[in-house]
């Protein structure tokens, strides 16, 4: 026991480093959370910063989560995969709700990419691949983002028997997909209105 909340407590400190918001004090001595869509991840500090910083808050943010992963890991006895499960989550709780910054975040997909791409590779994968043709053919961030942690618990599924996954990664996609469906309720309403943000375009 006392490992496991070891294991969940480093993954939420990990993903409660917020390195949007450290990257854009950093450089342009901003806070990140009020400019563009106000929310502290790679995609606003595209908007807000542009490329090269926006390309090493995902790096970051993905590593995180992967680092928070594979502590768990190392940290677990042979248990079914919860520690490595439970601590990703924790990260990209971490991540969204951070304790250093008061608990005003990002919306984890970054965090997500790192902590499935570990735990369940090829479906997150596929899914990433679709999510990625989507941002190119859309423009919309946010709707790749949804496509990716849909999908996800649907190609893990599949995919399931034929790569011996633990029941404890399929049951972490689908926490993760209803999390992520929560944070990103403002842009769904955006989608569907036609009024989303479109990458491309700088915010001020
Ligand atoms: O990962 C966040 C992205 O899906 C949407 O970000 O800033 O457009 O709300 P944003």
């Amino acid at each position: 026991v006392i490992l496991f909340v070891t294991s969940l407590i480093i993954g939420y400190l990990l993903g409660s480093i917020s390195f949007s918001y450290l990257i854009a004090k950093k450089i342009k001595k901003v806070d990140i959370r009020q400019h563009g869509s106000g929310n502290a991840g790679a995609t606003n500090t595209l908007r807000v910063l542009g490329v090269g910083p926006a390309v090493a808050v995902l790096i970051l943010d993905i590593l995180k989560g992967i680092i928070a992963v594979i502590i768990a890991s190392l940290l677990a006895p042979n248990d079914l995969g919860w520690y490595p499960a439970m601590a990703g989550l924790a990260a990209i709780l971490g991540h969204n709700w951070p304790i250093f910054f008061r608990f005003k975040g990002g919306k984890g997909v970054a965090t997500t990419i790192g902590v499935l791409a570990f735990l369940v590779f090829l479906p997150s994968l596929i899914a990433g691949v679709i999510a990625i043709a989507s941002i190119f053919l859309t423009k919309y961030v946010s709707l790749g983002s949804l496509l990716f942690v849909i999908l996800t618990p649907v190609t893990t599924f599949l995919l399931l028997n034929t790569l011996n996954i633990p029941s404890s990664y399929f049951i972490l996609t689908f926490i993760v997909a209803l999390l992520s469906l929560w944070r990103h309720r403002t842009n769904v309403v955006r989608i569907f209105n036609g009024t989303e943000n479109k990458i491309g375009k700088k915010a001020v």
